[in-house]
């Protein structure tokens, strides 16, 4: 798989992932929203609409950045949630959000890094990552990751960007390597960071070959749903 980074500054993937969220972390709510007019809260509701049917006590929410899906898994199956992320200025953003709605006793952050862990085996009842694997340095390594912290016969959710087939294909990928870049970069004053988002879905599997990699990580079963014709796609990965 091609490796598409941020800067291309000779620097690791990660540490530019992580320098990249670090500076636009102050903006990443507002073009998230705007970017997509909203659907994105959709699609981090329909993964907890199927998460909840796991009756989960205790699920760890990886690369949660400013903490949006962590808060949805909260408010949806009230689960205890632990976020974490590289990103400190992105957990920073978070911690805010979590207090102000008196959340902080439900929702824990911290520091971390997915291709290496601090929980033990099978710890959580599920794990959930949205838009967080495709920055991942090493996939398999973080996917494996996810596995080894999930209880056995639990889930691992994935949100992610996938490609939208059909006519209307095109449409959308003029709106998002063209007019998204620049309303991207207008906003956060980072150059790349919102040229990085298309380049990088166009890198990353998606569909069947996204669920051949989970079935070869060691899952024992992989669903998959379609959202919004495509733009992103949920993942379910049994352990
Ligand atoms: C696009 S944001 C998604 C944030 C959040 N999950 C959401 O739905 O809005 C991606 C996040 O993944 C984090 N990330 C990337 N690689 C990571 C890794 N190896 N370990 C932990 N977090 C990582 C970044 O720091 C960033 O905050």
């Amino acid at each position: 798989m091609e490796q598409v980074k941020p800067y291309n500054s000779g620097a690791s993937k990660k540490s530019e992932v992580e320098d990249m969220f670090d500076n636009i972390a102050p903006k990443y709510d507002l073009l998230n929203h705007v970017l997509s007019m909203k659907i994105d809260v959709a699609w981090r509701n329909n993964l907890v609409k199927w998460m909840k049917k796991d009756h989960v006590k205790e699920v760890l929410d990886v690369a949660t950045g400013t903490g949006d899906l962590a808060i949805a898994i909260q408010k949806g199956t009230d689960a205890q949630v632990v976020g974490l992320d590289l990103s400190q200025q992105m957990l920073n953003v978070g911690v805010i959000k979590i207090k102000k709605l008196k959340l902080d006793g439900k929702i824990s952050m911290q520091k971390g890094d997915a291709e290496g862990l601090p929980f033990e085996e099978n710890r959580f009842d599920a794990v959930s990552v949205a838009f967080g694997v495709r920055n991942f340095e090493n996939l398999t390594k973080g996917l494996a990751e996810l596995k080894r912290v999930v209880k056995e016969g639990k889930s691992v959710y994935i949100l992610e960007f996938s490609k939208v087939e059909g006519f209307l294909g095109p449409f959308y990928m003029f709106y998002f390597k063209n007019i998204l870049p620049k309303i991207g970069k207008l906003v956060s004053k980072d150059n790349r960071a919102y040229s990085y988002l298309p380049d990088s879905v166009n890198a990353f599997p998606f569909g069947e070959k996204m669920k051949q990699i989970l079935l070869d990580t060691g899952f024992s079963n992989v669903e998959y749903k379609k959202q919004s014709l495509g733009i992103a796609t949920i993942y379910k990965a049994t352990k």
